[in-house]
């Protein structure tokens, strides 16, 4: 008898720390279910990748294969000093090494079939190859259902001359305190709450319309897969349900659904883009419970030194101890050479590091809050575990992020776009033994229980991955 061959998934995330993640998560999870797992980076996230790790980085496990394709950026470069550049660059060159590589994998005739591409949403391309291809797609958003909705409601932000804005002064002369009460599920909004891409005044901006167009797409997707859980975003994902013929499965956080995994094949895979300076998990070890202050601000952020100065005056004067992650590539023109005094009190209450194992961080005992740029990752792994934020959102959905952290989850609360070290130390006092504080710590832990609650047997996430596994083994004609 013939043997039955495994369902073949094609995982595909944008390339970025925040977009690859998640989607490992999900690959891994797809795995320990049975699916051959071919996982595609463009040249640019392997290469990041291979020098996280040092010499080899060919991971071998049964099953679960890599891929690498051509994104036309000829150098390692950072993605942050041409953002538009860089996006465009790997939207318009993997366009054709995907559709090969797919053609290598898809071979109907002699049995070797892709069950289903997972794509990342704003790989807006890879629905038309697809459908070329006749195979079956799933959009995997690794940003925030709110912040989705959002960008749901971009094309009709532009119909209504909300967006782009008439000129400069709209960023700072109130209009962006403009109430949003028209989005379906979305309480207490303002522009200013929703994802960077709006503060343009050009029409013909490449994020703004990038960000409508992947919207646009989406609807004609047959499903659509968030990284979040029903309980944290139920007005949201209500609103979106009722407007949105594809199905949506939420099947968040995918971290916590894979901290129970115990196979250690699959564990031993690492999607780390920085090589991880896992000594800070000794140092916390150090301190007492809640004591520290966990600063970062995720992958792609960058800063002035001025900027960053401010904030390292912000968070030595709060006299509590703190591990900051200062990437390579967060200032703006190379390091920050802080003074001397300034060093000298870094060194003696804080530990910087230029990338960590986040998740174990915001899991040990000794964190006490998370001063964080509010990328959707950073934000449910805060959420997940139980630590309250201090939020200084950059771009993207992040701004979105950080209303709901603030308002509606009431786990946060906001720095000002231009921080100032007075701000900054208020806050941090105020989050770390202020009223304030303690009441949005509990809160934190309550979000950690619903988190825990979704994700175990049962959970609404739990069962939604169930659902969406049943859903790719449908067969299909
Ligand atoms: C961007 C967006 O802002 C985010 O909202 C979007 O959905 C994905 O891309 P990014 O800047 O990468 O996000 O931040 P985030 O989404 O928080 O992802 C960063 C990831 O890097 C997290 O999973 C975090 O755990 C990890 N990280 C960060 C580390 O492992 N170590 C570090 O030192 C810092």
């Amino acid at each position: 008898m013939e043997e039955k061959k495994p369902h073949h998934v094609v995982c595909f995330p944008a390339p970025a720390q925040g977009h690859i993640n998640p989607m490992m998560q999900l690959a891994k999870l797809l795995h320990s279910r049975g699916f051959l797992i071919t996982f595609v980076n463009t040249d640019f996230s392997h290469k990041h990748l291979l020098r996280s790790r040092g010499a080899d980085s060919s991971e071998c496990l049964d099953g679960f294969r890599f891929e690498t394709i051509s994104d036309g950026l000829s150098s390692l470069g950072e993605a942050m000093e041409d953002p538009v550049g860089f996006c465009k660059s790997f939207q318009e060159n993997c366009v054709s090494p995907f559709r090969d590589l797919l053609r290598k994998l898809h071979h109907p005739s002699d049995g070797s079939r892709v069950t289903c591409i997972i794509a990342d949403a704003i790989m807006t391309f890879t629905l038309k190859i697809a459908e070329e291809l006749g195979i079956p797609e799933v959009l995997f958003c690794s940003n925030s259902a709110c912040g989705q909705m959002a960008y749901f409601h971009f094309q009709e932000l532009i119909r209504r001359g909300l967006v782009p804005l008439k000129d400069e002064s709209y960023i700072s002369n109130g209009y962006l305190d403009t109430t949003i009460d028209w989005i379906p599920g979305m309480r207490d909004m303002r522009l200013r709450d929703l994802p960077s891409f709006i503060r343009t005044t050009d029409p013909n901006d490449y994020f703004l319309n990038h960000h409508r167009d992947q919207a646009q797409n989406a609807f004609k997707a047959s499903l659509i897969i968030f990284n979040t859980f029903d309980d944290l975003e139920l007005e949201v994902l209500h609103g979106m349900r009722s407007m949105f013929p594809p199905r949506i499965y939420t099947i968040g956080p995918l971290s916590l659904q894979c901290r129970l995994m115990t196979d250690r094949g699959l564990n031993s895979i690492k999607s780390c883009m920085w090589k991880e300076e896992a000594d800070c998990l000794k140092w916390l070890d150090s301190h007492e419970v809640a004591s520290v202050v966990y600063v970062s601000f995720g992958s792609t952020t960058v800063s002035t030194p001025q900027q960053v100065t401010e904030f390292a005056w912000g968070i030595v004067n709060s006299n509590r101890p703190f591990l900051w992650v200062i990437r390579h590539d967060l200032i703006m023109g190379g390091h920050s050479n802080f003074p001397q005094d300034l060093q000298y009190k870094i060194q003696e209450r804080g530990m910087l590091v230029s990338w960590c194992p986040q998740e174990d961080i915001l899991a040990h005992p000794s964190v006490g809050l998370f001063l964080t740029h509010c990328g959707w990752n950073s934000t449910l792994e805060g959420i997940s575990s139980g630590v309250p934020m201090l939020c200084w959102p950059f771009w993207a959905d992040q701004q979105t992020n950080c209303r709901y952290t603030c308002n509606e989850w009431g786990v946060g609360m906001e720095i000002d776009n231009n921080a100032k070290r007075e701000e900054i130390e208020v806050l941090i006092r105020e989050m770390m033994g202020g009223e304030k504080g303690k009441e949005m710590r509990k809160k934190a832990l309550k979000w950690k229980e619903s988190a825990e609650i979704a994700t175990k047997e049962g959970g609404s996430s739990y069962t939604n991955l169930e659902l969406l596994i049943q859903e790719l083994l449908r067969p299909r004609e």
